[in-house]
């Protein structure tokens, strides 16, 4: 195995922790929201983890776009959807994806009362997973699944 697919497996495996614990902050976050919860302890750790797994994924990805052979830099690149879509489309919306999280965790951080802090973090989190499920949806690759 090279560095490319050790990056690449690292890469697309962990994308079930992000998604699974981000799916828990948002649940949770809903939970609190309209439910009128206190904001624990557990929630705060799970919305912290949650970015902290986003961040992580962001260097994982870093690595992988400087190793991978559909990262092209060429005159033809915005031609070709595949490598448009890895050169500029994927990074660009996971980066996104992952300043909402960021923004959502430092907004939420601040507020004091618990229903706002819920609120903040449901909605900046929802964003961010939107945004990530169409970005996977886009690469044409299966949502569930690694590429060979
Ligand atoms: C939450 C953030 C992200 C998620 C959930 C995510 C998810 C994925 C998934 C599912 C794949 C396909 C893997 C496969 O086919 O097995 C992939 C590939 C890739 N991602 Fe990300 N990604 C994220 C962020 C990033 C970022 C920020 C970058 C660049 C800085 C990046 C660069 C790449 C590259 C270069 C590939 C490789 C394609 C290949 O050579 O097959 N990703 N990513």
């Amino acid at each position: 195995m090279n560095a490319y697919s050790f990056f690449k497996y690292f890469h697309s495996g962990f994308r079930y922790f992000v998604i699974i614990v981000v799916l828990l902050a948002i649940i949770s976050a809903f939970a609190g929201w309209f439910g009128k919860k206190q904001y624990t302890e557990a929630n705060r750790k799970t919305n912290l983890i949650a970015m902290i797994l986003f961040h992580t994924q962001l260097l994982i990805g870093l690595v992988l776009y400087f190793l991978s052979p559909f990262v092209v830099f060429a005159k033809t690149t915005m031609k070709d959807p595949m490598a448009r879509y890895w050169t500029v489309e994927h990074i660009t919306m996971m980066i996104f994806a992952i300043v909402l999280v960021t923004i959502g965790h430092a907004k939420s951080k601040r507020i004091t009362l618990p229903v706002g802090k819920h609120r903040t973090i449901a909605i900046f989190y929802s964003l961010a997973f939107l945004v990530v499920v169409v970005a996977i949806i886009q690469s044409h690759r299966p949502f569930f699944g690694i590429t060979q």
